[in-house]
């Protein structure tokens, strides 16, 4: 017999929403921090990772890239990332945020970022059965043009593994913006890459956004995308259209300041019957994982045993890899969930 915690914990899971950068674990954050000199705002966990809204919080999340500097810094981010996570929530396969002008304004080439994170993530693959996929990140604190060229460069690196564009940060005016990008979206959708946005995440967010990442730019996926419930149009064009949401209950409460209970907008998104998948968006920095996510997230929206199951499939719909990798992974969660549903009543 196992608590409905335990159950939440070992359910076989993706991740469709991590930013690279904050799957570090905390020790080698410190630890490639003190390699490079790089000073860090705090020397303590409740000083370093304390944020008082998502623009704090950003702040801390371009400075921490000043320690990937080497091939090995993303090997081992990879690596210990994924064993993390495996140990932490069962995790299956993932998906990463990568923000390659973050480092281009480092001096790293996009191939000097791009090739050691894919090895890393291939030897992790390797030794953890986690498959993955790469989403490229447009940093809304650049233009338009910059986003063009940036999607160029994907196109002309080719690697296989980055199959979508995201955008990530805030404009300089600390606004999401996402019709900015339209051209970028419009390059990326010609060849063949996967669409998705950070839209309608905060108070300071609006719904508009979120409709103007599905009609303007349209968006296979949305990242929070929470500010739909206040627009119910909004919520019948999500459903028509099939738009999955990668909603991060515990980092969202840290960023937003909204309440986890059964009245939050995830549990009304999920209730709606809209397509809700789980992630951590910024684990090291939010100081959660993806096994608390499903704990203490779904348990406190109030979402019960049969849902948690359906959102963990969900993550299966939604993940941007081949249907044959798909269809593996189904059978794997299949048989994992009637294992776990046996303990559940034994
Ligand atoms: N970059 C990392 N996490 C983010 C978030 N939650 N919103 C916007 N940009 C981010
Ligand atoms: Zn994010």
């Amino acid at each position: 017999m196992i608590s409905g915690s335990d159950y939440l914990q070992l359910l076989p899971k993706t991740e469709l929403h991590c930013h690279f950068a904050s799957t570090l674990t905390a020790p080698l954050f410190i630890e490639l921090a003190a390699k490079y000199g790089v000073e860090l705002w705090a020397d303590n966990a409740d000083e370093l990772f304390a944020f008082d809204d998502l623009a704090d919080f950003l702040v801390a999340f371009r400075a921490a890239h000043d320690v990937l500097r080497e091939p090995d810094d993303f090997a081992r981010v990879a690596r210990e990332g994924v064993r993390h996570a495996v140990a932490a929530g069962n995790l299956r396969y993932r998906e990463y945020f990568i923000n390659p002008q973050y480092f281009a304004a480092r001096g790293l080439s996009y191939a000097d970022v791009i090739d050691p994170l894919i090895a890393g993530l291939r030897q992790a693959e390797r030794d953890y059965g986690v498959g993955f996929r790469v989403v490229v990140a447009i940093n809304r604190q650049e233009s338009p043009e910059s986003a063009v060229e940036l999607v160029r460069q994907v196109v002309a690196h080719g690697a296989p593994e980055v199959v979508g564009i995201g955008q990530d940060d805030l404009t300089p005016e600390g606004t999401e913006d996402p019709t900015r990008f339209v051209a970028a979206y419009r390059l990326a959708r010609e060849h063949g890459l996967k669409l998705t946005a950070h839209v309608g995440e905060t108070d300071n967010a609006t719904p508009d956004a979120v409709r103007e990442a599905i009609e303007v730019l349209e968006c296979d996926r949305l990242d929070h995308g929470y500010r739909i419930m206040d627009d119910p149009s909004l919520v019948r064009l999500a459903l028509t259209r099939g738009i999955a949401f990668t909603a991060t209950p515990v980092s969202t409460t840290i960023c937003s300041g909204w309440v986890l209970d059964p009245s939050h907008r995830i549990r009304a998104m999920i209730d709606a019957g809209l397509k809700v998948t789980l992630s951590t968006d910024d684990a090291l920095f939010f100081r959660t994982d993806l096994g608390r996510e499903y704990r203490e997230g779904l348990t406190l929206l109030g979402v019960d045993m049969d849902a948690a199951k359906q959102i963990a499939i969900n993550g299966i719909d939604a993940a941007f890899c081949s249907e044959d990798e798909k269809a593996r992974m189904r059978a794997e969660f299949t048989a994992q969930f009637l294992a776990l549903d046996t303990l559940r009543v034994a």
